[in-house]
C-alpha cells in the first residue's frame, strides 16, 4: 500500500522550525508534496535565502517522513519564501534593503579576471579602514570562491532570526559570506533569473548594524553575477583591481566599461602585484611588466589609487586568517595609502554633493 499525501503532511506536522519552534505545516513552509509509487518529493520555503538552519531543517523532514509505511524514498527541495509570504509570517517584511540602512559608504572591489588579488585587496582594505578607527564590515559576494572567511580565520556559520542573518565579526570586522547560500557538499551551481534572485534576497537581509564602510569582494569578470551585485546594493563607487600584465589590462577595459554602462561609479585602479621589493636593497623588480595601470588610469581618466607590492607578507597573511594590514608597518603600507586616498575621494564626492544641494 503506498503512502498518500495527508498522511506526508500529517508526519510533517511533527517537524517544528528549530529557531520559530512552530511546525513547517503551521508556518506555511511546506509548498508542495509529490508522492510516485514509494518515492515523496517534499517543498520547502525557508523563511530567507541562505538560512543557517536549512541542512537541520532538511534532515529533520527527511527522518520524520522515511519513517511512514510504503516510503522508500524522500527527496527534499529547498526553496525561499516570497515576501509576501514572510510579511504574512513575521507581521512585518523587512523592507527590501533593510540591513542596509546603517551602511554610510559601500566600495566594491572588482576585477575583470580571477586571480588578481581581489579578496587580497578587500580584506586588507577593510583592515587599514578598521585600523584607523572606522566601523568596517565586508561582504564576500564572490560565490564561485568565497575566500573571505579563509583570509579573515572564520570558520564559524551565521546565524539568523525573523528572515535577518547576522553577520560574523572578527579583528572588529563584520563578516557575511555568500558561501552560506550553498547548502553543505552541495555543489553551487550559479547561473540565470534564479541567482539574482537569490543574491537579492540575500544581500537585503544581512543585518550590517550601523557602517561607516561595507566593502564588498564582487565575483570576477564581466557577466551577470557581479553586475548582478553591482546593480542590486548602492554602491558608492567600485575599485578595480589589476595586475600589469596586458591580459588583465584588457580585461579591466571591458570591466570599466560594464560599470560605467550601467552608471555605476568608479572610485580608480588598484595594480596588485606591481613590482617586487628586492630584500636588503633599494631596487625594485617589476616581474610582471610596468607602466599597465597607469596606462588605464589615463586612458580612462580614472584615478591610480595604488601599486601593492608582491609581498611574501601579504600572501602569507591571506592564507593564515591574519590580513597584514591589521598592523600600519612598511610590509603593509600600500593599503594604508589605498585607504587614504578612497577616503580623501569620498570626501570630495560628499563635498560636492553637499554644495549641489546647499548651493
Ligand atoms: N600583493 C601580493 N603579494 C603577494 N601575494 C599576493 C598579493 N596579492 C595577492 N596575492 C596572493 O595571490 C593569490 C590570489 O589572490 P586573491 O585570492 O586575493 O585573488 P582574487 O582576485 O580574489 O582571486 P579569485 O578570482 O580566485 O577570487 C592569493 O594566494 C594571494 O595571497
Ligand atoms: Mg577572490
Amino acid at each position: 500500500m503506498s503512502v498518500n499525501k495527508d498522511q506526508v503532511i500529517e508526519a510533517l506536522k511533527q517537524v517544528k522550525d528549530p529557531e520559530l519552534n512552530k511546525s513547517l505545516v503551521e508556518l506555511g513552509m511546506i509548498k508542495d508534496v509529490e508522492i510516485a509509487g514509494s518515492n515523496v518529493r517534499v517543498t520547502v520555503a525557508l523563511t530567507m535565502a541562505g538560512c543557517p538552519l536549512k541542512d537541520k531543517i532538511k534532515s529533520d523532514v527527511k527522518a520524520a517522513v522515511s519513517k511512514l509505511p510504503g516510503v522508500d524514498q524522500v527527496s527534499v527541495v529547498l526553496t525561499t519564501m516570497t515576501s509576501a509570504e514572510r510579511a504574512k509570517l513575521f507581521g512585518q517584511e523587512p523592507s527590501e534593503m533593510e540591513g542596509m540602512k546603517g551602511v554610510k559608504n559601500v566600495i566594491a572591489i572588482a576585477s575583470g579576471k580571477g586571480g588578481v588579488g581581489k579578496s587580497t585587496v578587500s580584506v586588507n582594505l577593510a583592515a587599514a579602514l578598521s585600523h584607523k578607527g572606522f566601523k568596517v564590515g565586508i561582504l564576500d559576494a564572490d560565490m564561485h570562491g568565497p575566500d573571505i572567511p579563509i583570509m579573515l580565520g572564520i570558520k564559524e556559520r551565521p546565524v539568523g532570526s525573523k528572515g535577518m542573518l547576522f553577520p560574523l565579526e572578527k579583528y572588529g570586522i563584520k563578516m557575511m559570506s555568500t558561501g552560506v547560500l550553498a547548502g553543505e557538499g552541495t555543489p553551487i551551481v550559479w547561473r540565470g533569473p534564479l541567482v539574482n534572485k537569490a543574491i537579492k534576497e540575500f544581500l537585503g537581509h544581512v543585518a550590517w548594524g550601523d557602517l561607516d564602510f561595507l566593502i564588498v569582494d564582487l565575483p570576477p569578470g564581466t557577466g551577470d553575477a557581479p553586475l548582478t551585485v553591482a546593480t542590486t546594493i548602492p554602491i558608492k563607487g567600485v575599485i578595480i583591481v589589476t595586475t600589469p600584465q596586458k591580459v588583465a589590462l584588457s580585461d579591466v577595459r571591458r570591466s570599466v566599461g560594464l560599470f560605467l554602462k550601467h552608471d555605476i561609479p568608479i572610485l580608480g585602479i588598484v595594480e596588485n602585484m606591481s613590482y617586487l621589493k628586492v630584500p636588503g636593497s633599494e631596487e625594485v623588480m617589476d616581474i610582471f611588466g610596468s607602466g599597465g595601470g597607469e596606462k588605464v588610469a589615463k586612458a580612462f581618466k580614472l584615478p591610480l589609487l595604488a601599486k601593492i607590492p608582491i609581498e611574501p607578507e601579504i600572501r602569507k597573511g591571506g592564507d593564515e586568517g591574519k590580513p597584514v594590514a591589521l598592523e600600519e608597518n612598511e610590509k603593509s603600507s600600500a593599503f594604508y595609502e589605498l585607504a587614504e586616498k578612497v577616503m580623501d575621494i569620498l570626501e570630495k564626492k560628499s563635498q560636492v554633493q553637499k554644495d549641489k544641494t546647499t548651493g
